[in-house]
């Protein structure tokens, strides 16, 4: 049996390793202040709700699926409006929903196993965890992030003006979705992903680092996972801004077999949902 006191060294040792490993992620990473105040924030999401997506309306219209605005603009608010110098733009909430609820009517999966990396505020996580919840489908959400969950930090939201919270607290309202179908996991997909143990991961989003190399390795933890009619999502698909990314995914599509739908809404804002052919 192993003593107690070394037992409660070693836990001492783990904490202390994976604290100093993930030291920059405790430390306020996103915002070291608060960045504005509740009605600066408010006035930002007021000027993304204004904004009309024809394309995406479109989408919705042909996929036969559409998330409800109020609960999404309201999900919005709290972990997608921010001050950054872009204009803030989260349609691909609405493309995520109603990509994954035409998934599920398809092919009709007895549960969904689903894999996401870069979590963030939790606002695409969300988004898909609704599709299930709409779909009564039951499955599972496993989300990746270098940011830990359970660490008070400012997250540059309207929240911050209540002090700082941990992603928990952030995404409270939601805390039923949530509990029932995201499991949030903290560290680098590089180490992380490759310990996922599943056979399938019929839906993925992948959405952390903007580069060639690091959403070619998150792909190959994927790609024998996946069967025909399985969708890969993809998040900023624009040559000019992140050329890597395309360059990965045009590859990955062609190499491994998956069909691409583009949506452009602008030089800054493209997405592609390749389905495994
Ligand atoms: C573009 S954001 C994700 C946005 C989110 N999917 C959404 O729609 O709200 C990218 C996230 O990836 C995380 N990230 C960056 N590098 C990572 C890595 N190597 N492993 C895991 N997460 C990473 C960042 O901390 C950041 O929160």
């Amino acid at each position: 049996m192993y003593p107690r006191i070394l037992q409660k060294f070693d836990n001492l040792l783990v904490k202390i390793v994976d604290r100093y490993t993930n030291f920059r992620w405790y430390k306020n990473p996103l915002t070291k202040k608060i960045l504005a105040s509740k009605e600066e924030y408010l006035k930002i999401w007021e000027r993304a709700k204004e904004k009309k997506h024809k394309l995406i309306d479109d989408f919705e219209e042909k996929s036969g699926f559409k998330i409800d605005k109020n609960w999404y603009h309201q999900l919005a608010l709290h972990t997608q409006v921010v001050v950054k110098k872009s204009d803030i733009v989260y349609v691909h909430g609405r493309l995520l929903y109603a990509s994954l609820r035409s998934y599920i009517e398809k092919n009709k999966p007895k549960n969904i196993n689903i894999t996401e990396t870069g979590t963030a505020r939790g606002f695409s996580a969300l988004c898909m965890a609704k599709a299930l919840e709409d779909s009564k489908i039951c499955g599972k959400i496993i989300t990746f992030d270098v940011l830990p969950h359970n660490h008070k930090m400012y997250w540059n939201c309207i929240d911050d003006n209540e002090g700082k919270k941990t992603r928990k607290e952030l995404l409270k309202p939601y805390s039923e979705l949530s509990e029932k179908y995201i499991w949030f996991h903290q560290g680098n997909t590089k180490t992380e992903l490759p310990k996922l143990q599943t056979d399938r991961i019929h839906f993925a989003f992948l959405d952390s680092v903007h580069d060639y190399y690091y959403l070619m390795s998150e792909f190959q933890n994927i790609k024998d996972k996946q069967q025909k009619g399985d969708i890969i999502f993809f998040d900023d698909y624009t040559p000019k801004l992140f050329p890597g990314v395309v360059k990965a995914i045009d590859e990955i599509c062609e190499k491994f077999n998956y069909s691409k739908e583009v949506i452009t809404i602008s030089e800054q804002r493209a997405y592609v949902i390749a389905e495994k052919l």
